[in-house]
């Protein structure tokens, strides 16, 4: 039994000292370097936070008249869109711009249609392989999930948008990179994407390069957390729930007590 304590003890040990060991290690010359990105601020910060409808809609403008040209949303479906205040008849429209892979017909072929509220976003590439051939060997990752998957989620995203900067003077970028300010290692493949009025704003809003940035990762925040808005409530009740328990348990401790004191 005391071996038994003292192996599980070594053993501890010993993991302890791996992770230290790993934690400890040098990064490899290669790894990017990490680096810190400015907080913005969003509707959708904070435990009352709430997605902004028109901000939604906006950052959805930019990503189909932009992004989607290289990156994907294979996770969003058209009828999704609802959340961002469109109606039925606008979600058909919008499906029907996209054309989508649908088959095998009656004689085994693959086929293209238009889309319908229930399809997904069409990717722009067929493939991983098509994707990078078109862009100089570089892969634009499909951006559903983006904000979940990088560290800062939205501010990362916002801060990638405007952080194009000339580079360093001491620096020679790699041919074919750009230089960005929040991208971990600066040299990023895609390039400046956004410019003054890139899109026009349906709302009429001036599409300024802070304003499209801002816009596009609220609506990337919600492609990767559509119910953000329901975890925030469900929270806010529980804590409600629990006050309200706490209180009552205090009142009926303090009845059953009463006469024992
Ligand atoms: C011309 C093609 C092109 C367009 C248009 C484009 N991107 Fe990219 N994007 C890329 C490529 C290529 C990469 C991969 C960069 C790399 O790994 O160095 C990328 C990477 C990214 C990344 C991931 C960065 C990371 O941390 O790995 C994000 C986020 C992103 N793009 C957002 C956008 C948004 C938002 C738009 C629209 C405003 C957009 N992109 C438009 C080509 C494009």
């Amino acid at each position: 039994m005391r071996a038994i304590k003292h192996m599980g003890r070594l053993a501890a040990c010993a993991v302890t000292a791996a992770a230290l060991t790993v934690a400890a290690a040098p990064a490899p010359a290669s790894a990017a370097e990490a680096v810190s990105h400015p907080d913005y601020e969003f509707s959708f910060d904070g435990i009352f936070g709430t997605f902004d409808q028109a901000a939604l809609q906006r950052g959805f403008q930019v990503y189909e008249q932009v992004c989607a040209a290289c990156h994907g949303i294979r996770l969003v479906a058209f009828r999704n869109l609802a959340d961002l205040g469109y109606d039925e008849d606008e979600i058909k429209a919008i499906a029907a711009r996209y054309q989508v892979e649908d088959g095998p017909n009656d004689q085994g072929e693959m086929f293209m249609r238009e889309g319908i509220p229930a399809d997904r976003f069409p990717s722009p590439y067929r493939n991983e392989q098509e994707a990078r051939m078109m862009n100089g060997g570089a892969y634009p990752p499909d951006l559903s999930l983006m904000a979940k998957k990088r560290k800062g989620g939205a501010d990362y995203i916002k801060a990638l948008m405007v952080g194009y900067t000339e580079p360093p003077a001491d620096v020679e970028l790699t041919p074919g990179m750009y230089w960005n300010e929040y991208f971990p290692g600066h040299q990023i493949a895609m390039p400046q994407i956004l410019y003054p009025d890139s899109v026009s704003y349906a709302d009429g809003t001036p599409a300024t390069i802070e304003q499209m940035s801002r816009d596009v990762a609220t609506f990337l925040m919600w492609t990767a957390e559509p119910m953000l808005e329901d975890r925030k409530q469900m929270g806010i009740k529980v804590i409600l729930f629990l006050l309200v328990f706490t209180g009552l348990m205090y009142a009926v401790k303090r009845k059953v007590w009463a006469d024992l004191h």
